[in-house]
C-alpha cells in the first residue's frame, strides 16, 4: 500500500493529499506543529509533545483540533497504516480555512495534518566523527517558545550552515549567547565537567529530547547549570552537543571551523546518548 497521509479527517495517498490554497498555515503560517520519533513502534513521550502542542495552540488562541484521546487513535492508525517502526510522526495545526484577512476568522475549524516518515539509525561516520556546527544571529521574534510552522530564518540558518558544510547553525543573541540551533538545542560541556544548556525562556524551544535528557543528567547526578553559554565559551569547551527528536543526541566536533575539545566527539557526549537511548528502548518495555 503506498504511503498515506491523514488530512482533515481522511487518510489520503501521501504523493497526493493537500490541503486548501485558503489554509491560514498556507498563507500566514499561522499553525503549530510536532515532529514525534517512533522507535521499534513506539511514540517516544507522547504525551509531553502533545502536552506541548496544547501549549502552543493556546498561546496563539487556536483550538484543539480534536481530543488527545482522538490524536492518539489516528496517530497509531497512520503509524499501522504506513508499517512505520522507526523515524518519525509529524502533526500539524493551522487556525484553519478562510477567506484571506489578517484577524482571526470566526468560525474557522483548526486544521490538522499528519504524515509519517521512516528514519535510518545516525550513521557511524557521524557518531565517530561528529558535526560541524556554524554561528549566526538569532534573527527571530521573542516567541521562539511556541513550535510555530513560521520557521523562515530557521530555514536560511539551516540552509547557510549547509552552504558552509556544516550540519547545524547556533543562533546567537545580541548579547553574544547562544539560543540553539535551527531545529535542534545545544549544549556544551565545561572544562570542569558540567553540562551546560540555556534555560527554557521564550528564547528557545523547550525541547523535549532536551527535557527528557535533563531528567537522565538529574538521575544519574552529572553536574548540570541551565543557564546561557557564549560563543566563546561553547568554542573553549570540553565537548558540545545537540539534541532533538530527529537527531537524540549528536556529537558536535567544530564550531566555526575550530575544533572542540581535542576534536572528538566527548566521552560524556556518548554517555548521554547512551542514556538517552537505554530511555528510550526502556519505553518499549512499558508501553
Ligand atoms: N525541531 N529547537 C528548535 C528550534 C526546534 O525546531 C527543535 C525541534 C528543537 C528540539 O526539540 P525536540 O527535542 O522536541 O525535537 C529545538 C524538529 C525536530 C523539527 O523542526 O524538525
Amino acid at each position: 500500500m503506498p504511503r498515506q497521509a491523514y488530512v482533515n479527517g481522511r487518510y489520503q495517498p501521501h504523493k497526493e493529499a493537500a490541503v486548501h490554497i485558503e489554509d491560514r498555515g498556507y498563507q500566514f503560517a499561522d499553525g503549530v506543529y510536532e515532529v514525534v520519533p517512533v522507535h521499534d513502534g513506539i511514540l517516544v513521550d507522547e504525551d509531553l509533545h502533545l502536552d506541548r502542542l496544547d501549549r502552543s495552540l493556546s498561546e496563539l488562541r487556536i483550538g484543539a483540533p480534536m481530543s488527545r484521546a482522538s490524536l492518539k487513535l489516528i496517530s497509531r492508525e497512520l503509524m499501522r497504516r504506513n508499517g512505520l517502526s522507526n523515524g518519525f510522526l509529524y502533526m500539524q495545526v493551522t487556525r484553519g480555512v478562510a477567506p484571506r484577512d489578517h484577524k482571526f476568522p470566526k468560525g474557522a475549524k483548526p486544521a490538522l495534518v499528519m504524515t509519517t516518515r521512516q528514519m535510518k539509525p545516525h550513521s557511524e561516520k557521524v557518531l565517530a566523527e561528529g558535526l560541524k556546527v556554524i554561528t549566526l544571529p538569532d534573527q527571530r521574534w521573542d516567541r521562539c517558545d511556541i513550535k510555530s510552522v513560521s520557521l523562515l530564518p530557521n530555514v536560511l540558518g539551516k540552509q547557510a550552515a549547509d552552504d558552509a558544510g556544516a550540519y547545524e547553525a547556533w543562533q546567537v543573541d545580541k548579547k553574544g549567547m547562544v539560543t540553539e540551533g535551527t531545529s535542534t538545542n545545544a549544549w556544551i560541556v565545561t572544562g570542569d565537567g558540567k553540562v551546560v544548556t540555556r534555560e527554557a525562556t521564550n528564547a528557545i524551544l523547550n525541547g523535549i529530547t532536551r527535557i527528557s535528557l535533563l531528567e537522565l543528567i538529574r538521575k544519574e547526578g552529572y553536574d548540570l547549570e541551565e543557564r546561557a553559554f557564549s560563543v566563546e565559551e561553547a568554542k573553549g569547551a570540553r565537548e558540545a552537543f545537540l539534541t532533538s527528536s530527529t537527531s537524540f543526541v549528536l556529537p558536535i566536533t567544530q564550531i566555526d571551523g575550530q575544533p572542540v575539545g581535542n576534536g572528538h566527539p566527548g566521552i560524556l557526549t556518548g554517555k548521554l546518548r547512551q542514556h538517552y537511548i537505554d530511555y528510550v528502548k526502556s519505553l518499549r518495555k512499558t508501553a
